[in-house]
């Protein structure tokens, strides 16, 4: 039996003022008691976009071995691109600082840092890797997607919201149309999310943040998607965003957010995520899919 971790919004950065390092080495832990061959990690991994916030993560990442395809796939989320506030008076500068943030220059240096995780997939290009497909285990396809949107004042002031441009989604498509991954289990790693956030067992700060998120995280133009993936077959869309761990069935296809395995927003406080298994036989293209209480 295959056993892959997905976890997501690990948010490390080098001044670990909030202990976010240790909750991780916790997490590391228990993926590595039970097993696990492989994880997927769908972006938000840094808190603040700068390079030494990817040296203190992958400094641990190296500390389990972590830094090859072999053993981890990971996309890229809005704190990779735009950073995050942090301090309360940096929240009314934060909409400047994304405006003046270099897309590309971020998407670039995301691909620099995790380079070793792209190893024999087939990317985009080497400036930008999005959309690029890898496969697994040779029964796995691992589809990458970028779905983080540019900078706008009015659409995306904080540089949280998502979509997926024409370019990337006609790339997208021609992947997972493609016969060569046919026989494949299709395993999409997105970082937005395609649900609404449900406000019954909401705390305070988390209803204040679902205010926010009402305005300032949508993924736009998700219809095509859900048409896309559908139509695809696609088994199974890995997302992180919301900072909530759950798996739900939208438009016929089953998501999965394990967002909540190091700061979780909810009431419970409680952090989770997500185990997939599946059997070694190649051809047998079936998984469980398991939720891990820390
Ligand atoms: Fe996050
Ligand atoms: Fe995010």
């Amino acid at each position: 039996m295959y056993r892959i971790a997905h976890i997501t919004d690990l948010h490390i950065k080098s001044l670990d003022l909030k202990g976010y390092k240790k909750q991780l080495y916790n997490l590391l832990d228990d993926i590595k008691r039970r097993d696990c061959n492989h994880i997927f990690i769908t972006g938000d991994m840094i808190d603040n976009g700068e390079e030494k916030d990817y040296h203190a993560l992958i400094k641990i990442f190296n500390e389990y071995g972590l830094m090859n395809s072999d053993k981890i796939s990971v996309t890229i989320g809005n704190h990779e691109i735009y950073g995050g506030t942090q301090a309360a008076e940096d929240v009314f500068l934060f909409p400047t600082r994304c405006q003046k943030t270099d897309y590309n220059s971020q998407v670039k240096l995301f691909y620099d840092f995790f380079k070793p995780a792209f190893e024999g997939a087939d990317i985009n290009n080497e400036e930008n890797p999005f959309p690029y497909c890898k496969i697994l285990f040779d029964k796995i396809a691992v589809i990458g997607v970028n779905s983080n949107a540019h900078w706008s004042k009015l659409r995306n002031p904080i540089g949280s919201n998502g979509a997926v441009y024409d370019e990337q989604y006609k790339k997208l498509s021609k992947i997972l149309e493609s016969h060569s991954i046919k026989d494949k289990i299709k395993i999409v790693l997105i970082h937005h999310h395609f649900n609404k956030i449900s406000e019954s067992g909401s705390s305070m700060v988390h209803s204040l943040w679902l205010y926010v998120e009402r305005r300032t995280m949508k993924l736009h133009n998700k219809k095509r998607l859900f048409k896309l993936f559908k139509e695809a077959k696609v088994d199974l869309i890995l997302h992180g965003h919301t900072h909530i761990s759950d798996s739900y069935n939208r438009k016929g296809s089953l998501f999965v957010n394990s967002s909540a395995c190091v700061i979780p927003f909810t009431e419970s406080k409680l952090r989770k995520y997500h185990i997939i298994k599946t059997p070694k036989d190649k051809n047998r293209l079936t998984f469980d899919l398991q939720l891990i209480n820390l």
